[in-house]
């Protein structure tokens, strides 16, 4: 394509996460384990996160430098008050041959239930809900805070019945959930909605990753394989980060995202923003690069499409190749591996 704004590794400019707050109402154990995101915890004060005018800006600006897919994260994105306005705003931005943004959000479905209506009225194209089991105990012992599975699932009937598509994504962690993968697989299977199978990653330095907690993703086919027959399908778009099955007896899709076992860093398209305007050039980077500051400086709109677009020219980030790299796969599972001593962004800052 003509003027795509390629990296280092000639990787275009395509999608942009924002996280729109730092804050979640939940615990997980894998993203904000209660002894780090305790009482005592200080989250960002109102005055540091981006304003909806200066997301607006950024969006734009990503737009003219090839961006086409915005996806809201967080921490929560629906804590963020005011959030529908947010989205009202992005849908009227456009890229750069003209067309609407695709604007995703990936949310916990805790609030979905008051809020899909209004969010599909403001624009928002489709949502990604994450639910780690159908069983309460299980759930309870993933999100930490004692929401029950009852009011996720309500939240992701009324989104889709609000005319919403709507994904499921389901972190596996051996021990905890891994039990529940053929019970999910059946729940959705028959629905229009997607499950996908998330292997647990090594992000942020407060989960206490370890790698015998993977269960790769080839375990989760074989499982599900063996009881509802499986089918590989082909990706929707080069970069996609899951890979496609469907049922062979034609009811339904499901994906596993393999970022730990089959990294995809080689057609990694992606750039988040952090809740203070932060850019990272990959999930696993550890310092960003402060957009904020130049927004609140007065800078114009080229000199911050400069800076963005420099960034990008120069991104040369393969974390997950590299930690697959030096990591023993052994045919029972994995070993080994992730530079635990480092300090990473965590996930509820930067933007699952
Ligand atoms: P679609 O737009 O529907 O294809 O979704 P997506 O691939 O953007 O998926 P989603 O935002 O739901 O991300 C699913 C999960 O994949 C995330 O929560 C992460 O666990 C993982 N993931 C997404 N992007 C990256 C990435 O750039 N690097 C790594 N290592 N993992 C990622
Ligand atoms: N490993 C994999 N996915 C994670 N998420 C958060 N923490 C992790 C982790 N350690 C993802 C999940 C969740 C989204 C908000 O972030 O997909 O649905
Ligand atoms: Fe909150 Fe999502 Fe992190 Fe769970 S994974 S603590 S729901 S941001
Ligand atoms: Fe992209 Fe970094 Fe994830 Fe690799 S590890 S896919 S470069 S965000």
């Amino acid at each position: 394509e003509p003027g795509a704004v390629l990296d280092a590794r000639g990787r275009p400019l395509r999608d942009l996460r924002i996280s729109v707050t730092d804050r979640c109402n939940f615990r997980c154990v894998y993203c904000m384990p209660k002894e780090v995101f305790g009482r005592g915890f200080e989250f960002l004060p109102k005055s540091s996160l981006l304003t909806f005018e200066e997301i607006e800006r950024l969006v734009r600006i990503a737009a003219d430098n090839g961006v086409e897919k915005i996806r809201l994260t967080g921490g929560e994105p629906l804590l963020r008050v005011g959030i529908e306005e947010l989205i009202a705003r992005l849908a009227r931005l456009v890229t750069r041959d003209g067309r609407p943004l695709d604007l995703a959000m990936t949310t916990n479905g805790s609030a979905l239930a008051h809020k899909a209506q209004a969010l599909k009225e403001a624009g928002l194209t489709r949502l990604t809900v994450s639910l780690d089991s159908l069983d309460d105990a299980t759930f309870q012992a993933m999100n930490d805070v004692d929401f029950p599975v009852a009011k996720v699932l309500r939240g992701i009937d009324v989104a889709a019945a609000a005319g919403l598509p709507v994904k499921i994504n389901m972190v596996v962690k051996r021990g905890y959930n891994d039990h529940d993968i053929l019970a999910m697989a059946r729940h959705f299977k028959g629905t229009p909605h997607i499950l996908r199978f998330i292997e647990y990653m090594d992000v942020g330095s407060t989960n206490g990753w370890q790698v015998d907690e993977v269960v790769p993703s080839r375990e989760v086919l074989r499982r599900i394989d063996a009881e509802l027959p499986l089918e590989e399908l082909a990706p929707n778009y080069s970069g996609e980060t899951s890979v496609r099955w469907r049922y062979r007896d034609g009811d339904g899709e499901i994906g596993v995202i393999s970022s730990v076992t089959q990294s995809f860093c080689q057609s990694c398209t992606r750039v988040r923003i952090s809740t203070e305007g932060r850019l990272f050039t990959c999930l696993f980077a550890t310092t960003g690069h402060d957009l904020r500051l130049l927004l609140r400086n007065g800078c114009s709109d080229a000199e911050v499409s400069d800076f963005f677009r420099n960034l990008w020219l120069v991104r040369n980030d393969r974390y997950s190749d590299l930690r697959s790299a030096q990591t023993t796969w052994r045919s029972s599972g994995v070993s080994a591996g992730s530079d635990a001593g480092s300090r990473r962004i965590e996930m509820s800052y930067i933007g699952g």
